[in-house]
């Protein structure tokens, strides 16, 4: 599939909008992430992969972690998300990381690596297989994978929002239409262990609670998957403008809690 017809089965809005949420998620993820990767110290001179890297969050994170004598390689789909993490990268210093734009689907520009991180990209994909035998093969022997997908059967909020549901609804339709899983959380592991790895273990995160940043994630969520809920014709654009406004001002309100789906976390090392 050509890469701009691939980016086009993407539900989630990309380029810069698409960049500050992700920026906005990985703030509200850092402990559950930042947990995550301590588990697998010391990282110090590795090379690590962020796959689906999107505005490179992680991959900072890794770029640390590997320090100056390791090196971190991102790619993407998205070449404008990709420009924003180049640039941040120099406004940083970081000379460790660097950004590619590939499919995840194709055969990936590193291998040897000891590290391969991917979070949120499975769910996306109809064959979520096929890029757990690509981080296979670029993986050296005894290196790791590290997963990180959501859950959404999990997601609510406090006191009950018909709109929250309603955006649930949505959100699982149109991942669905477009050949995605977003229940994929629990099968990590069997997909995982499937995928030839050894001494595969999992746990789970969810962010919830009144910040705003916590918050704020479902009703950009929504207003970045509001062209692919119309397109697919799962509602209608009307009803994605009303369900977007009464989000917000659920979310705008100080008495209220909504949460992110369940994020599952799972691992497992090459033999
Ligand atoms: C929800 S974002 C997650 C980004 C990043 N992993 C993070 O957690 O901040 C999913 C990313 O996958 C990318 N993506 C989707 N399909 C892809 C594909 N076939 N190949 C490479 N990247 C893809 C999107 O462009 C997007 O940046």
């Amino acid at each position: 599939m050509a890469k701009a017809e691939e980016l086009r089965t993407y539900i989630i809005k990309g380029g810069e909008e698409g960049r500050s949420r992700l920026a906005l998620i990985s703030r509200v993820l850092a402990p559950a992430t930042q947990a995550l990767l301590d588990r697998f110290e010391p990282l110090n001179g590795m090379l690590a992969l962020d796959v689906g890297c999107g505005g490179g969050d992680v991959s900072f994170e890794l770029a640390a972690r590997v320090g100056s004598n390791g090196r971190v390689v991102g790619f993407d789909l998205d070449e404008e998300k990709l420009a924003a993490a180049r640039e941040e990268a120099c406004n940083r210093g970081l000379a460790n990381v660097a950004f590619h734009q590939a499919s995840v689907l194709d055969p990936w520009p590193v291998s040897g690596a000891a590290l391969v991180y991917i979070r949120f990209v499975l769910t996306h994909l109809a064959r979520p297989e096929d890029v757990l035998a690509r981080a296979r093969a670029a993986l050296a022997p005894g290196g790791v994978l590290i997963v990180e997908d959501i859950d959404y059967a999990g997601q609510f909020c406090d006191p009950p929002c018909p709109a929250v549901d309603r955006y649930r609804e949505l959100f699982v339709a149109t991942l669905k239409a477009r050949g995605g899983d977003p229940f994929i959380g629990r099968r990590l592991v069997r997909l995982v262990e499937s995928a030839g790895f050894a001494g595969v273990d999992s746990c789970l995160a969810q962010p919830f609670g009144r910040s705003r940043d916590v918050k704020q994630t479902t009703s950009l969520t929504m207003a970045a998957i509001a062209e692919a809920i119309a397109t697919s014709g799962i509602a209608t654009a009307e009803e994605v403008d009303h369900v977007t406004r009464e989000i917000k001002a659920f979310a705008d309100r100080s008495d209220t809690t909504i949460s992110l789906p369940r994020i599952f976390q799972a691992w497992g090392r090459m033999t």
